[in-house]
Formats: C-alpha cells, structure tokens, sequence
C-alpha cells in the first residue's frame, strides 16, 4: 500500500522576465487563459486528482496569488444585490476549505529545487505533487490525476514526460529510458538543459511530478546546476536506483504558458476547448489566417 497523496506544492515565485512588462506589478500565474488564471487552473487540476493541502511557495509581488483564493465578501454581496446568480455560484464553486492553503516565502529565487526545499516543513514525511503552473496541459483526464493512478500502482515517483524536438533538449530536463511498458517509461536518468548531442533522449518532464519526501535531503545540500540554479532535476536524480522512478507519456497536450508563444496558442487550443466560445473563435481565426 502506498502512501496517499494529498498535498501539492505549487512554486510560484519566479520572476517571469519573458512576460514583463505584463508581470511587472502582477504575478505571471495570474495572467488568464481564456477567463481563469494559471494558478487556478493548477490548483483545479489538482483537487480532482484528490489533493487536499496545498503550499504556495511566494515571493516578494505576489499577494494577488493569496488574495484569488480568498473569500472577496465585498464582490459577492454586490453580485447577490444585483442578482448575478451566475457569476456568484462560479465564485462560491471554487472556494477553498479553510485552511488548505498555505503559504511560504522564498526570499530570492534560487531555483526550483530551492523554491521547493522552502516547503519543506510543510511536505514533511508525506509523498506530493508539484505543479508548475505556467504549464497547461489539455487533455481528456487532468495531467495529474493520470499520475496519481501511475503512483497508486507504482509508487516512487512519477514524472509528467513529453516528446521535444531533439534540438531544443537544452531547455528542458531530460529523461533517460529504461524498460517501456505502453506509456509507462522506467526512468534511470535525468539531466537538466542538455545539449542536443549529449542529451539521453528527447522525452522531457514537463511541470507535473509526484515526489517521494526523500528528495528533500537531497535539496538541503544546495548543489548549484544549470543556470548556477539549485536544480529540482539534479536532486531527483540522486533518488533513482533507491526507489520506483517512473516517467508516464501521458494523454494530453501540453501549453507552456511561461513562452509568450506557448501562452498564445493556450489561448486558442482552450477557447477552442470551450463550447461557449469555440463557433465564433474558429470563426475569427479563419478570417485572419485566410486574410
Ligand atoms: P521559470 O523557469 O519559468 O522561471 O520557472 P520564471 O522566473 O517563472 O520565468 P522567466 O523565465 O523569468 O520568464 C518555472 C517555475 O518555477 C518557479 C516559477 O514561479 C515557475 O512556476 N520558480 C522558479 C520558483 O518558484 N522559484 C525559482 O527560484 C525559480
């Protein structure tokens, strides 16, 4: 029997350069696709999958990310007085239970594996997921639960994999293959950024994975890699060989919400999604492609 899992620790305190000025006084995970925020999506995403504690690891500009998942009193009585019934149960329909959101500063960002290692006290001696949550993945089950049935099975940790074009590998971490079964990949190594002729394949992890507590002792010895970043790949690496490691091919497809690009095509690929809005979307984009 594994252990359940419950607890989910979303990293939100990068800078997010790429989308300055837009993050300037906002964080990135704020930016909407279509009429959600990133970080909603991610903490959606997670509570289908059975999560139920979930730590925010902030930064300095980030208040906005703990506000969303507040009660906003104010809105609610106007949208009440004025009858918005509509809007008022969306609302009231993505309330958080008290006290399943917590939060931890990370002073400077030092990296993923550092963002991480600040969670510390709150993942304890328990399994937990990571969702980056400028990553969006479309798909037919929610990425994360797809890994929660592999971990269930499996145990260990359990990795979001996707195929990259072999000559980007450098922007990615990057798995290394054992035994395949279907869309179940034995990992027996991982690298972070490399180079297209070093790399050991071209199935990289994207911003989900299920992690044993384990890893944590390994991010407390703050190795510097790639970027001089404390690298979250550098120290999962060091767990492979002591337990299951497992990357899953998972269905769906994934955004990168970080790239004004991969933001761009999110914002179509999910209003597409969206029966609401899909007729008068593809309609639009056929007169400017056409034009
Ligand atoms: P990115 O590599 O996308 O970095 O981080 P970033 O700072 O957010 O964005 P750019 O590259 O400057 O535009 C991937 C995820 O890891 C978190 C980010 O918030 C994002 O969710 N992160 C990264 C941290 O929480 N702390 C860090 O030190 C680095």
């Amino acid at each position: 029997m594994v252990k359940p899992l419950r607890k989910a620790v979303l990293p939100v305190a990068g800078l997010g350069t790429r989308f300055l000025p837009a993050t300037k006084a906002m964080p990135k995970e704020m930016l909407p696709v279509v009429d959600k925020p990133l970080i909603q999506y991610a903490v959606d995403e997670a509570r289908a999958a059975g999560i139920e504690q979930f730590c925010m690891v902030t930064g300095r500009g980030k208040t906005a990310l703990i506000d969303h998942f507040d009660i906003a009193f104010e809105l609610e009585a106007t949208l009440a007085e004025r009858n918005k019934r509509e809007a008022l149960a969306l609302l009231r329909s993505e309330a958080m239970p008290p006290g399943s959101i917590s939060t931890v500063r990370q002073q400077v960002p030092l990296g993923l594996g550092h963002a991480i290692w600040c969670a510390r006290t709150f993942i304890g001696e328990d399994p937990f997921a990571i969702l980056l949550p400028d990553d969006l993945v479309l798909s037919n089950t929610p990425c994360t639960e797809q890994l929660v049935k592999v971990y269930n099975e499996t145990g260990g940790n359990v990795l979001a994999i996707s195929e990259v074009p072999p000559a980007q590998t450098n922007r990615y971490g990057i798995v290394k293959v054992g035994e395949v079964k279907g869309d179940l990949v034995e990992v027996t190594g991982l690298v972070e950024k490399p180079a297209p002729e070093e790399a050991p394949s071209n199935l990289s992890v994207i911003g989900r994975y299920i992690l044993l507590p384990e890893v944590v002792a390994y991010l407390s010895q703050m190795e510097r890699g790639a970027g001089n970043e404390v690298q979250l790949t550098d120290a999962m690496a060091k767990m492979i060989g002591h337990t299951p490691f497992h990357g899953l091919k998972f269905e769906g497809k994934r955004f990168d919400c970080g790239d004004k690009v991969g933001f761009l095509e999110a914002q179509i690929a999910f209003s597409l999604a969206r029966p609401d809005l899909a007729d008068s979307v593809r309609t639009f984009l056929k007169n400017y492609v056409n034009s």
